[in-house]
C-alpha cells in the first residue's frame, strides 16, 4: 500500500489528497502543510511549500512512494528536478518545463514556435520601449502581461491610455511585482468565452479532463478586483465534442509535443488558459503548470476513476490509458471568503455549521483555516470552497448554495458571490 505527500495547503491539495485518499491502492496521505480540513483525510506536516529541503528530507525518511504538487511555486523552483534525482516519483513538471507558466515571454515564444493558436504578443523590457508600444494603439485593444509569476496580479486589462500608462510605470519603473515585472509581454486583446482546459500527461500522451469556467472578480456580475478564484464550475454546456477535439489537438497536445521536441519533456497536468473568441476559434492566453485553484476541486468531483495509478503514470513517464472515467453530472464550487479579501482579510473566527453536511454529493474544500482546540478557525483571505455534484450544474449549484448561511456553513463577516456560473445559465 501505497503512502502519498500532497504539497500544498490550498483548497487544491485538499481536493487531490480526498481524491487520492479513495484510492485502494493508497493508504496514507500526508499533507505539508495542509489546512484546517485536511487532517480528516490524512496528516498535516508542519513543513511549508517552499522548504524543498525539508519536503525532500521527510519522503526520503518516510519512503513515499508518490509526491504530488500542488501549487505553482515550488514547481517553478525545481521541486520535480530534486525528488527525481533522489528517484523519488513526483507529479508535476520539471523547472524548465514549467516555464511554461513561470515566464510569459517564454510562453508567448513557445506557442509562436510551435503553432500553437495565440493572440499576438510582443515582448518588451524597456519602458520606454513599452510606452512607444502604447502611444498609437487603443487601450482596447491589448492586455499588458508581466513575465513572471504574480499571483493572479500580473496581468492589466486597460480600459483607457493613462490605466495602461501607469501600470507600466508601477510594473517596469517602481518595480511592485519584483522581478516578475522586469519584462512584459503585450498581448492582442482577445474576446470571447474563457475556458479552462486540463490535460494529465507523461510527456507524450495526454488525457484531457472536463472544461471548466471559473470567476476570478470578487463580487456578482464579474466586478471588483480580482482574486484567486471565487467559484468554478463544469463541465461547460456549450462545449461541443468538436471544439474540445480542436482544443486537444491543435492546442494541448501540440504544447506537449512542443515541450518535449524542445528537450523539456512535460509531465504533470498542463492547464490551457482559453479563449473561445467570438468567430468560435479556440486560442491559448496562457499556460500554468498545476491544476486551477478552485477548477481543481470541480474536476475532482468529476473524475470516477482511481486517480493513484493516472497521476503515478504521469509522473513516470508510462501512462497507459488516453481518457478517463468521469460521472455524467455536473460540480460547482461557491467559494467564502473572508472579510477584506482580496484586500488584508479580517481572520480568527471560528466556522460553524461543517458538523451539517450529511450529503455524500456535497464536499466541503478547506483552505484558508487551520484547526484549533477541535474548532476550525479562519486564517486567510479564501477560506473554504463549498462543492457539489449534481445531474446538471443547476443542480449542483443550488445544492452548493443550500450548505451556506445561518443554518449551514457560515462565520463572522463570511462573503461569497451569488452568481457562480451566470455566464451559462443566464
Ligand atoms: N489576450 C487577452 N485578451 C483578453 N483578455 C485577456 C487576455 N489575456 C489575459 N486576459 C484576461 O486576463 C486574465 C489573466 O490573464 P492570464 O494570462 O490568465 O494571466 P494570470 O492567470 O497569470 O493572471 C485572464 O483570465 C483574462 O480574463
Ligand atoms: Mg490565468
Amino acid at each position: 500500500m501505497a503512502s502519498v505527500l500532497i504539497v500544498g495547503g490550498e483548497g487544491r491539495a485538499h481536493a487531490l489528497g480526498w481524491k487520492l485518499a479513495q484510492s485502494p491502492l493508497v493508504e496514507q496521505i500526508y499533507f505539508a502543510p495542509g489546512n484546517g480540513g485536511t487532517g480528516a483525510v490524512g496528516e498535516n506536516l508542519p513543513i511549508e511549500v517552499n522548504d524543498l529541503s525539508g519536503l525532500l528530507k521527510f519522503a526520503k525518511k518516510t519512503k513515499i512512494d508518490l509526491t504530488v504538487v500542488s501549487p505553482e511555486q515550488p514547481l517553478v523552483d525545481g521541486i520535480v528536478d530534486l525528488f527525481e534525482a533522489a528517484g523519488l516519483p513526483i507529479f508535476g513538471p520539471s523547472a524548465k518545463a514549467a516555464m511554461i507558466e513561470g515566464s510569459k515571454v517564454f510562453s508567448a515564444d513557445f506557442m509562436l514556435r510551435h503553432n500553437i493558436p495565440h493572440p499576438a504578443s510582443t515582448p518588451v523590457s524597456t519602458l520606454a520601449e513599452a510606452k512607444d508600444y502604447i502611444k498609437n494603439r487603443s487601450p482596447k485593444d491589448y492586455v499588458i502581461k508581466a513575465d513572471g509569476l504574480a499571483a493572479g496580479k500580473g496581468v492589466i486589462v486597460p480600459k483607457a491610455q493613462a490605466e495602461a500608462e501607469t501600470a507600466l510605470i508601477k510594473i517596469m519603473q517602481k518595480s511592485i511585482l519584483g522581478e516578475a515585472g522586469r519584462q512584459i509581454v503585450f498581448q492582442e486583446r482577445l474576446r470571447g468565452q474563457e475556458v479552462s482546459a486540463f490535460a494529465l500527461s507523461d510527456g507524450q500522451k495526454i488525457i484531457m479532463l472536463p472544461f471548466v469556467q471559473d470567476h476570478k472578480q470578487v463580487f456578482d456580475g464579474d466586478r471588483g478586483p480580482n482574486t484567486g478564484g471565487m467559484g468554478a464550475y463544469g463541465p461547460l454546456p456549450f462545449m461541443t465534442s468538436q471544439l474540445a477535439e480542436r482544443i486537444k489537438t491543435e492546442i494541448m497536445q501540440p504544447a506537449i509535443d512542443g515541450m518535449r521536441a524542445d528537450g523539456t519533456p512535460y509531465r504533470g497536468l498542463l492547464y490551457g488558459g482559453l479563449f473561445i473568441t467570438e468567430v468560435g476559434e479556440p486560442k491559448a492566453i496562457e499556460f500554468n503548470c498545476r491544476f486551477g485553484d478552485p477548477e481543481c476541486q470541480v474536476l475532482m468531483m468529476l473524475v470516477d476513476e482511481d486517480l493513484y495509478p493516472i497521476l503515478m503514470g504521469c509522473a513516470q513517464g508510462n501512462l497507459t490509458k488516453d481518457s478517463i472515467k468521469l460521472k455524467t453530472g455536473s460540480a460547482a464550487i461557491v467559494c467564502l471568503a473572508s472579510k477584506g479579501y482580496p484586500g488584508t482579510a479580517e481572520t480568527g473566527y471560528e466556522v460553524k455549521g461543517l458538523d451539517k453536511i450529511k450529503d455524500p454529493n456535497v464536499m466541503i474544500f478547506h483552505a484558508g483555516d487551520k484547526k484549533e482546540n477541535g474548532k476550525v478557525i479562519t486564517s486567510a483571505g479564501r477560506v473554504l470552497g463549498v462543492t457539489a455534484y449534481g445531474k446538471d450544474l443547476k443542480g449542483a449549484l443550488s445544492k452548493a448554495y443550500a450548505q451556506i448561511g445561518p443554518k449551514g456553513i457560515h462565520f463572522e463577516h463570511m462573503h461569497f458571490r451569488k452568481d457562480i456560473g451566470f455566464r451559462v445559465l443566464g
